[in-house]
């Protein structure tokens, strides 16, 4: 097969031509596009839809180190293209210098000192005290359609879940995140699109942020900003704008990932009957087992981060035989890299029970994903408790009509339509 050929090899038939990237097609299913690049051009210069050139990474092992090296630079002022009024940030319509220092953006030693900070404030033992609220979140949802019968899962359970969970963990009070649910919602509909409403949101979200670090400050409780104000690494603190660009970063970073993992796994739970029906057995007989793999490779099959976000070569940089010049952006596709057949076996295969599964769904080396255990967290909670509560649970579309959002850095469906036997109402 052409998977078992030697690579490179001179006596292999010429290769099919290069499938188009980008397109809608794509969008629906790339996985047979990362499998060209893997085979034939593994580390690629290509044009974006945005105009500017980057290079894909695609082989798992090239994904990997290139994550690690520390010649390529977050920092976007690396990027020799250069500050051409873009947002280069990778959040739409941020320009703001003090929201822009945040983790994704900066290097060693700024990193370092700001990760360690925050890691002493969003500890393992935080999420995990927070798992009972994920459950009543979680159940209150399910609770706002089960009589129906029918709900888009996008919109009434895998948008809002994530949205109230991080405002919680945070501490924004329970009034205002409806606010945030808006403002969330602009940014993730209109990502690519119109700035001016991302501009407005972005500028919405940093005033109040500020006035929150301000209030907390004033009066510190056990919610995350009060944890991120207290945080101390020998005596040096957080300043305001460095907390305000934290909370902005944890926002970001743990939102639009949790919906397109709760969406995305949904998805493919729905469409691989016989997968689904061992979980929800397992899940019956009260084993967690099965759920905790199957999360990770569900994330591996078709994640919610499809090429992690931007790098910058600080100097020529050789990864996988090619040399990328200095100041040339990379992007390593995650997706591509969690289907290669040289590190998985059986790559295009759902298998929940995989235990061999060293995905890079959640990245890797030092902007390893701060967020993944509340991603498994609230991933787990939300996959376990729909199938159960809704267990003849079904698409209500025809796949080939879901639209897949258009981002470049993400994958998550527009709408996931579903039907069930609607729940008994309480006492009934
Ligand atoms: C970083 C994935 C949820 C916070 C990352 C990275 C990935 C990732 C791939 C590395 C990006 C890179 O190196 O370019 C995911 C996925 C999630 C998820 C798939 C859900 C399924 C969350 C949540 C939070 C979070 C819930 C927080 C509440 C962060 C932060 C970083 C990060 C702060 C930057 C870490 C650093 O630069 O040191 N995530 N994430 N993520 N994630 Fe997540």
């Amino acid at each position: 097969t052409p998977a078992d050929a030697p690579r490179g090899c001179p006596a292999a038939p010429a290769p099919p031509p290069a499938p188009p990237l980008f397109t809608w097609e794509f969008a629906a299913d790339p996985y047979p596009a990362y499998a060209w690049l893997r085979e034939h051009a593994p580390v690629h210069k290509t044009a974006l839809p945005s105009g500017v050139e980057a290079w894909l990474v695609t082989r798992y092992g090239d994904a990997r180190q290139a994550l690690a090296d520390a010649r390529l630079s977050k920092n976007p002022l690396h990027h020799a293209e250069g500050a051409r009024g873009k947002s280069k940030t990778g959040i739409p319509g941020e320009r703001s210098a003090n929201l822009m220092t945040h983790l994704l953006n900066i290097d060693p030693p700024d990193h370092t000192r700001l990760r360690r900070l925050v890691s002493k404030a969003f500890t393992p033992r935080r999420v995990a005290a927070f798992a009972p609220r994920v459950q009543e979140l979680t159940d209150g949802l399910i609770d706002g359609f089960a009589a129906r019968g029918e709900v888009d899962l996008i919109h009434e359970f895998a948008f809002p879940l994530p949205i109230y969970a991080i405002c919680d963990l945070l501490g924004v009070p329970r009034e205002d995140q409806d606010d945030f649910r808006d403002w969330a919602g602009m940014m993730i509909r209109h990502g690519g699109g119109p700035r001016g409403g991302v501009a407005r949101s972005v500028k919405k979200i940093r005033t109040y942020l500020a006035e929150l670090i301000h209030r907390k400050r004033a009066d510190l409780g056990d919610d995350l900003i009060s944890g991120l104000i207290r945080a101390s690494d020998h005596g040096e603190h957080l300043t305001e704008d460095e907390a305000a660009a934290m909370c902005f970063v944890l926002l970001f970073a743990g939102f639009e990932t949790t919906v397109n993992l709760i969406g995305n796994s949904l998805h493919t739970l729905l469409r691989r009957p016989d997968q689904r029906e061992l979980l929800q057995k397992s899940l019956a007989a009260g084993d967690t087992g099965l759920l905790t793999t199957g999360i990770e490779e569900l994330l591996r099959y078709d994640g919610a981060v499809e090429l992690a976000t931007w790098r910058y070569a600080t100097e020529p940089v050789e990864i996988g035989g090619r040399t990328i010049p200095a100041g040339d952006p990379v992007l390593v596709v995650l997706a591509a890299a969690d289907r290669d057949p040289a590190r998985f076996t059986g790559p295009d295969t759902l298998d929940l029970a995989r235990r061999d599964n060293p995905h890079l769904g959640y990245g890797h080396g030092i902007h390893y994903c701060l967020g993944a255990p509340l991603a498994r967290l609230e991933g787990q909670t939300a996959l376990a408790t729909l199938l159960t509560r809704l267990p003849d649970i079904r698409l209500a579309a025809d796949p080939d009509d879901l639209r897949w959002r258009g981002g470049l850095i993400m994958r998550g469906l527009r709408t996931l339509p579903v039907a069930f036997t609607p729940e008994a109402a309480e006492g009934a």
